[in-house]
């Protein structure tokens, strides 16, 4: 598929898709959020495609933010519209059945730190910088921030970047536990590619089945969360995977996994 706004490569089942609007630090506009749902929903139907890797293009951005220049006349019904289709890009990607990884190459800020929130896994360069500044400009986060982050680093923490525009560097974000690892900008998608192809060789309908297990148990009550992933667990020894991978184990041999 061609897009006006993303590159998208493939290779050993990984796929590489790039927010490609370097002149505006790959900021999102209607068009590159409608690029970014078709995109992952053909990535979501391609059974070759067992990892993705999200970035920007550019040494400066991984994305800046929604457009603000799009965005600075909306009026309030055309601002939910564009609030409720970014909230379908980043429920989309949270959703896909395969691993989505962030390499998180320079700023990440208001929409651009809400998509790599939307991830499952961020790496980033030593020269990423975090933030939700969306105060400064008279807003609020409007593709997730307010529920993505205080989920994954703590209310208090959240409240702190939500209040303050501020931005972080990598380094902090490490501290937090915004992203997971910091590399050199140069290794970063080296790095992202390595864990892509360690997941990739995993069983696919094993990784998908603990994705799923992670994002819907966690808005679950305890006791109905577990049962969740009874049934999940349950559901594996439906699979070849799991006869190869036990089979594998006891037999002393890498497993070879068919993702059936
Ligand atoms: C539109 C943007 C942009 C954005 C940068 N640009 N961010 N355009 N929307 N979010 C454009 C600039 O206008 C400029 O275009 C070019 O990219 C380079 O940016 P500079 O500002 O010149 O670069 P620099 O001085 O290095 O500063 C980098 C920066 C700054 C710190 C990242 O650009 C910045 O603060 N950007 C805005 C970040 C932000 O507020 N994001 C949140 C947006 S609100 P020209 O044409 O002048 O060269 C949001 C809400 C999400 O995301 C929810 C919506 C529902």
């Amino acid at each position: 598929m061609e897009f006006n706004n993303l590159l998208v490569e493939k290779s050993d089942g990984i796929a590489t898709v790039t927010v490609n609007r370097p002149r505006a630090l790959n900021a999102l506009n209607e068009e590159t959020l409608g690029e970014l749902l078709a995109c992952f929903e053909g990535l979501e139907a391609d059974a070759s495609v067992r990892a993705v890797i999200l970035t920007g293009a550019g040494e400066k951005a991984f994305v800046a933010g929604a457009d603000i220049a799009a965005m600075k006349d909306l009026d309030a019904v055309a601002a939910r519209d564009f609030a409720l289709l970014g909230h379908q890009v980043m429920h989309l990607i949270e959703h896909l059945s395969k691993p989505v990884i962030a390499a998180v190459n320079g700023f990440a800020l208001g929409g651009g730190c809400e998509l790599a929130l939307a991830c499952d896994i961020r790496f980033a360069g030593d020269n990423a910088r975090f933030g939700q500044p969306e105060v400064n400009l008279g807003v609020i986060p409007g593709f997730g921030g307010t529920q993505r982050l205080p989920r994954l680093i703590g209310k208090g923490r959240a409240k702190e970047l939500l209040f303050t525009g501020d931005m972080i560097d990598a380094g902090e974000a490490l501290r937090l536990g915004l992203v997971n690892r910091v590399v050199p900008p140069a290794e970063l998608l080296d790095a992202a590619r390595v864990l892509a192809a360690k997941i990739a060789a995993k069983g696919a309908f094993a990784v998908a089945l603990c994705k799923e297990a992670v994002n819907n148990g966690l808005e679950m009550e305890m006791d109905k969360a577990c049962r969740f992933e009874a049934d999940h667990f349950a559901l594996c020894f439906a699979t070849a995977d799991q006869k190869e991978g036990m089979s594998a184990f006891l037999e002393k041999r890498p497993a070879n996994f068919s993702g059936r």
